[in-house]
C-alpha cells in the first residue's frame, strides 16, 4: 500500500510574526489550516497511512490540530526531524515509516486545486523510480526546475537555477519508490547547506533510474510568504458555496457566495460581498468584501475589510478600510475618534509590517 509523508517542519521565517506563535502549516486558508488540504488530498487519492514529519517550531501544535487523523479518516504517525537540514534529510527520517512501500511526499505548505488522484494513478505498478509534479511558471528561478525529453521523462533537474532550462517548476509533491533513500545517502549538502531532494532525484537519474513527470494545469500555491497566503485564500474562496448557519439580522445584504458559521451574528446594515468565509461566534457590523476570511470569535464593528485574512479572536473597529492584510490571532485594531492625543498608536510584535 502506498503511503503519504507530509513535511511540516521549517521555521517559516518569511511568515513572521505569524510563525512566532505556531508552525506555518497551521495558518488558515478560508478558515482551514493549509496542512488540512494536504491530508484531504492524500485521503481523496486513497492514501490513508500518513507520516507527518515535525520540525522544531512548536510541533505539538500540529499534533493537537491533527490528533490520530481519525477526524479525516486517515491514520497518522508522527516523525521527529529535529534540526531542519533540507527536504532530503526530512524524507530520510521517514524511511522506517515508509518500510519499503512507495510513497507520496507532500510539502505541507503547498496547496493545489486539482488534488493528486491523477498524479498518483499507476505509479506503484510502473517501472519509474519517481514521478514529479510540475507546473509551468513565469519565473522558475525560485524553484527546482526540470528538463524533459519528448516522452515526458526527466533528464535533468536543478534547484533554483540562475539560468533555467525550462519553465517547469517542481511543485512540492513527489512520488518515490524505496531507492530514493539510497540516492539521499549519496548526495552532499548544497550551497545553502541543505540536503536537497532535487539533488537526490538527480542522483536517481545519474544512476540510470527512470523519473516520470506530470504537469498540473489547475492552480498551485506554495504559501511561503504573506502575499502567497492571501493569494491562496483568494483561490480557495473562489471554490466555496454559500452556507449560512449563523444569524442575519434584518437589513443585511449578502451578495455572492458567503459562508457564515454557527453562532455568528451579522448586524443590521451590513454588506457581505462574497466570496467570503466567516467562522464561528463572530459579531460583524460593517462591510466585508470579496476574498476575505474571518476566523472564529472575531468582532468587527462599523468597519470595512476586504481581500484579507483575520485568523481569529480579534477585535476590529477601524475608520479606514483594511485591505490585503494578514491579521494574527488575538489582535485589536481600533480607531478612537474622541481620544487625545490624535495619532496612531501601536503595540506590535517583532517582524511585523504596518502600512499606513
Ligand atoms: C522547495 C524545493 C523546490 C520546489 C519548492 C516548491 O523549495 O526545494 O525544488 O520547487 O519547494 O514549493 P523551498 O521551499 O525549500 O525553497
Amino acid at each position: 500500500m502506498m503511503k503519504g509523508v507530509i513535511l511540516s517542519g521549517g521555521h517559516g521565517t518569511r511568515l513572521r510574526p505569524l510563525t512566532h506563535t505556531g508552525p506555518k502549516q497551521l495558518i488558515p486558508i478560508a478558515n482551514k489550516p493549509v496542512l488540512f488540504y494536504a491530508i484531504e488530498d492524500l485521503r481523496d487519492a486513497g492514501i490513508t497511512d500518513i507520516g507527518i514529519i515535525l520540525g522544531t517550531n512548536m510541533p505539538n501544535k500540529i499534533k493537537d490540530a491533527l490528533g490520530d487523523g481519525s477526524r479525516f479518516g486517515v491514520n497518522i504517525t508522527y516523525i521527529m526531524q529535529g534540526e531542519p537540514k533540507g527536504l532530503a534529510h526530512a524524507a530520510k527520517t521517514a524511511q522506517e515509516f515508509v518500510d519499503g512501500d512507495s510513497f507520496v511526499m507532500y510539502l505541507g505548505d503547498n496547496i493545489l486545486k486539482s488534488g493528486i488522484e491523477e498524479f498518483v494513478k499507476g505509479f506503484d505498478e510502473s517501472n519509474f523510480s519517481s514521478r514529479l509534479l510540475l507546473q509551468s511558471v513565469e519565473d522558475p528561478r525560485q524553484f527546482g526546475v526540470a528538463e524533459l525529453d519528448d516522452n515526458g521523462k526527466i533528464i535533468n533537474l536543478v534547484e533554483k537555477p540562475k539560468e533555467p532550462k525550462s519553465n517547469l517548476a517542481l511543485v512540492g509533491i513527489y512520488l518515490f519508490k524505496n531507492n530514493i533513500f539510497d540516492a539521499i545517502d549519496k548526495i552532499k549538502p548544497s550551497w545553502r547547506g541543505e540536503l536537497e531532494i532535487t539533488d537526490a532525484i538527480q542522483q536517481l537519474i545519474d544512476d540510470n533510474y527512470d523519473v516520470d513527470s506530470f504537469v498540473v494545469e489547475g492552480w498551485w500555491k506554495d504559501t511561503g510568504k504573506p502575499e502567497d497566503v492571501l493569494d491562496a485564500n483568494q483561490l480557495i474562496l473562489e471554490t466555496i458555496s454559500t452556507d449560512i448557519k449563523g444569524e442575519l439580522e434584518d437589513d443585511v445584504r449578502i451578495k455572492g457566495r458567503v459562508v457564515v458559521d454557527e453562532g455568528t451574528i451579522i448586524r443590521s446594515g451590513s454588506l457581505i460581498k462574497g466570496p467570503v468565509s466567516i467562522g464561528k461566534n463572530c459579531d460583524i457590523k460593517g462591510y466585508v468584501g470579496p476574498y476575505t476570511s474571518i476566523g472564529d470569535n472575531t468582532k468587527i464593528i462599523e468597519s470595512e475589510i476586504d481581500s484579507s485574512i483575520v485568523i481569529g479572536d480579534s477585535y476590529i473597529r477601524s475608520d479606514k478600510r483594511i485591505t490585503e492584510s494578514l491579521i494574527g490571532q488575538n489582535t485589536k485594531i481600533t480607531t478612537d475618534k474622541d481620544a487625545y492625543p490624535k495619532g496612531r498608536s501601536f503595540v506590535i510584535g517583532e517582524n511585523s509590517e504596518v502600512k499606513l
